[in-house]
């Protein structure tokens, strides 16, 4: 005799792979974000979940277009998505965590006519800025 599985059964089958082959893949991108997120505050020694905040309160997301911010589609100054791969902070200086953090605070300091402005952020609080911009 042929044993032959009803339909539903099937179906409940599929189904049930189907979602645990999405719970799986979820939870790889959970932990590569993750990870990702660790070497960022290891690098800066920053808190990346401290920056949104402080990106909207000295308005760094009016000139630059950067991920995760609510209206964060500024266009003064280039998006700052994917600056971790970059080789330069504004053309002027090595890309490092202390670079960065040096520049959000002084810009002028590395490029005297810049049109960034200081805009009084803290290097602590540029710390966190710098945490958040490394893990994007
Ligand atoms: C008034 C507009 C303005 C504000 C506010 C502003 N920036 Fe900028 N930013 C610029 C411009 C313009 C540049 C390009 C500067 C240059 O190349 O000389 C820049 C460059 C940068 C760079 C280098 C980007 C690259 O592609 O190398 C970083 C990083 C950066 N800004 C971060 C910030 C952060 C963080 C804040 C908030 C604390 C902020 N900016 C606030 C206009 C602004």
């Amino acid at each position: 005799m042929r044993f032959t599985l009803p339909k539903w059964t099937a179906l409940a089958l599929t189904t049930a792979g189907l979602l645990v082959a999405a719970a799986v893949g979820a939870g790889f991108a959970w932990s590569e974000r993750q990870q990702t997120e660790n070497i960022a505050r290891a690098m800066t020694g920053g808190d990346p979940t401290r920056a949104p905040e402080l990106i909207r309160r000295y308005g760094c997301a009016g000139c630059h277009t950067i991920s995760g911010i609510p209206g964060g589609d500024g266009k003064v100054g280039g998006p700052l998505d994917g600056l971790r791969a970059r080789v330069y902070i504004a053309g002027v200086a090595s890309n490092t965590p202390d670079n960065l953090i040096q520049w959000m605070v002084t810009p002028q300091a590395f490029s005297p006519r810049t049109a960034m402005p200081a805009t009084g952020i803290t290097e602590g609080e540029a710390r966190d800025v710098a945490a958040y911009l490394f893990a994007q």
